[in-house]
């Protein structure tokens, strides 16, 4: 397994692979991995010839008072595992590899991305957007691998494609999470044994939307209501949305009738943790 750090490096090797017919996978990530990535190499290597992973902390996707600096990073134990998983090229890049000085062009996207956690975090998305659209044309993969913990984003990166064309399939993978129900998440180290524990009532609380939506229950703020009621019951827990919104658009609906995703975001002390599910009617 080869780990580049210029542009030009990655284009010379997927030229070198696309010569002999080999198909490409990709999976994006800002690093310190853990299953949940693990996964996506996983698939990713299952489906594609050669597997390439970025291993980028964005700095156009965080805001002003987030997490950039503090964000953890471990290229060595990433390397172990991409290794170990089987991936064949790790793409680590400095931040002016990836932005010249005068850097001005973005990828920007309306709906999608103003409501859940664009919220509160406005300038996210066109990082993220910005940032994808920039590896899809760095790699040139034919498949791209992403998470359903992030389900926004999911929406977001399959949105772009479709509507900027981009010849690249995107997958979808499950939810990785701790043997007691909390999901996997770089940030899940920012946690201290109490907020560790108190961090439990995400899933908690979803499970028991979920339970609802099993047992028959179509009305979204009732939904709401319940996952809050818990959530609130924690005492270390802030909640920052709790929503009903449809799959695909991602608007808020009322009556549940079509697929709908249930997410939160809550946080932990300082530490802004998400999850969610999916519900098919
Ligand atoms: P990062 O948070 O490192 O996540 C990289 C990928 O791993 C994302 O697709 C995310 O959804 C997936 N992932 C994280 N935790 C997971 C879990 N518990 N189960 C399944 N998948 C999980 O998401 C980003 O990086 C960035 O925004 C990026 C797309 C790389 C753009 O900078």
């Amino acid at each position: 397994m080869n780990i580049v750090h210029t542009v030009q490096e990655v284009r010379q090797i997927v030229k070198a692979w696309r010569k002999e017919g080999l198909s490409i996978g990709f999976v994006p990530t800002m690093g310190y991995l853990h299953e949940g990535h693990q996964s996506l190499i996983q698939r990713a290597v299952l489906e594609n010839d050669r597997v390439v992973v970025s291993i980028f902390v964005n700095p156009m996707q965080f805001g002003p008072q987030e997490d950039l600096e503090s964000y953890p990073r471990d290229l060595e134990h990433d390397a172990a595992i991409c290794e170990e998983t089987g991936a064949h090229l790790i793409f680590h890049p400095e931040p002016e590899e990836m932005y010249l000085p005068d850097f001005c062009s973005f990828v920007d996207m309306n709906g999608l991305t103003k409501g859940l956690c664009g919220k509160s975090r406005p300038v996210h998305f066109r990082g993220v957007c910005t940032v994808v659209n920039k590896l899809f044309n760095i790699v040139g993969a034919d498949r791209a691998y992403f998470g359903e913990k992030d389900a926004q984003q999911l929406a977001v990166i399959r949105r772009m494609v479709r509507d900027l064309n981009m010849d690249i399939e995107i997958v979808g993978c499950p939810i990785i999470r701790e043997e007691d129900g909390l999901a996997k998440s770089s940030r899940n180290t920012y946690l201290n044994e109490l907020e560790r524990k108190a961090a439990l009532i995400l899933h908690k609380s979803l499970t028991i939307g979920k339970r609802l939506l099993e047992s028959g229950e179509r009305d979204a703020n009732t939904i709401i209501s319940c996952i809050t009621e818990k959530i609130n019951t924690e005492p270390l827990a802030k909640i920052d949305y709790v929503d009903v919104v449809d799959a695909l658009s991602l608007e808020k609906v009322d009556k549940i009738e079509r697929s709908v995703l249930v997410a939160i975001a809550v946080y932990i002390g300082k530490t802004r943790l998400i999850d969610n599910f999916s519900f098919e009617v």
